[in-house]
């Protein structure tokens, strides 16, 4: 029988790749996400190569990511992994000038619904002994950087949140990886930006950014190496992508 591998944010970028990826293979999709056309549209799309579940699902109402996670059907219950991928990171202006709505919306979906879709899924990887969660953190969380404030620090939270999974599961057979990728073109950047496609042309203009095709083949290396392994965590940058100088502020 196929395995089920369950995708929260699957109606964009890193998440309908990967589904593309694991559904041309056979495997069974459980796609989340908020925006019900796009879902639909992935799975009529792969319905030829695989048996897909769709999630109308925003990962931040932690009653729902309960109710959706309890009444997965047959043959779709039996996860064996999980790519926490719903996220978002809103607007690049300094701390004291942001949103805090923003703030809170990072904070709802980057740290706390990844939170609950990993509690609720964990129960049933571990009595089957074996699976992998792949967390998309971002070098955000390893590297400091102007505007990154909240965004950086929620996928802190998914590193050491990944790390401090691998010591409880350990001995369960359940692998836990942290992929932190840095640039890559996606609606990311739009979500970002407000919707302002000339700032988004601007960013990934002559960059050869990481496409989403990279990531979900990543996710299936990860997935599809030899059980007795685990990939903690995993930095990708495009070659065009590398540190910048410290910043000093002199006086006048
Ligand atoms: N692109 C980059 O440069 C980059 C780099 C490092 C890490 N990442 C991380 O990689 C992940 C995927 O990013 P991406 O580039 O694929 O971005 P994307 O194309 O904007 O996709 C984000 C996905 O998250 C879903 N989502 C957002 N809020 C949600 C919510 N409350 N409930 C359920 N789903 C929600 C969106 O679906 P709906 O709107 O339909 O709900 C969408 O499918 C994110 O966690 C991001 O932080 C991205």
């Amino acid at each position: 029988m196929p395995a089920t591998i369950f995708i929260t944010g699957a109606s964009s970028g890193f998440g309908a790749a990967t589904a593309r990826r694991f559904g041309q293979a056979g495997w069974n999709l459980v796609l989340a996400g908020r925006r019900q056309p796009r879902l639909e549209a992935l799975a009529a799309e792969l319905a030829a190569h695989c048996a897909v579940h769709t999630l109308v699902l925003d990962v931040r109402d932690r009653a729902a990511v309960e109710a959706a996670v309890a009444a997965l059907p047959e043959p779709f219950a039996a996860v064996e992994v999980l790519v926490n991928n719903a996220g978002l990171a809103l607007g690049t202006d300094p701390a004291p000038s942001c949103s805090l709505d923003d703030w809170d919306t990072m904070i709802d979906t980057n740290i706390k619904g990844l939170v609950y879709c990993t509690r609720l899924l964990l129960p049933g990887l571990i009595a089957r002994g074996r699976g992998t969660i792949v967390n998309l953190g971002s070098v955000a969380g390893r590297w400091p950087y102007p505007g990154s404030h909240v965004y950086g620090a929620s996928k802190a939270f998914v590193k050491q949140f990944s790390l401090n999974l691998r010591c409880d599961l350990l001995g369960t057979g359940v692998r836990v990886t942290d992929l932190e990728p840095g640039l890559c073109e996606s609606e990311f950047s739009l979500v970002r930006f407000s919707g302002d496609q000339t700032r988004y042309d601007a960013l990934y203009q002559g960059a050869h950014p990481i496409q989403p095709e990279d990531i979900a083949e990543t996710i299936w290396y990860i997935a599809n190496l030899p059980p007795h392994l685990n990939i903690n965590t995993l930095e990708l940058m495009p070659v065009t992508q590398a540190w910048n100088n410290f910043a000093i502020h002199r006086d006048a």
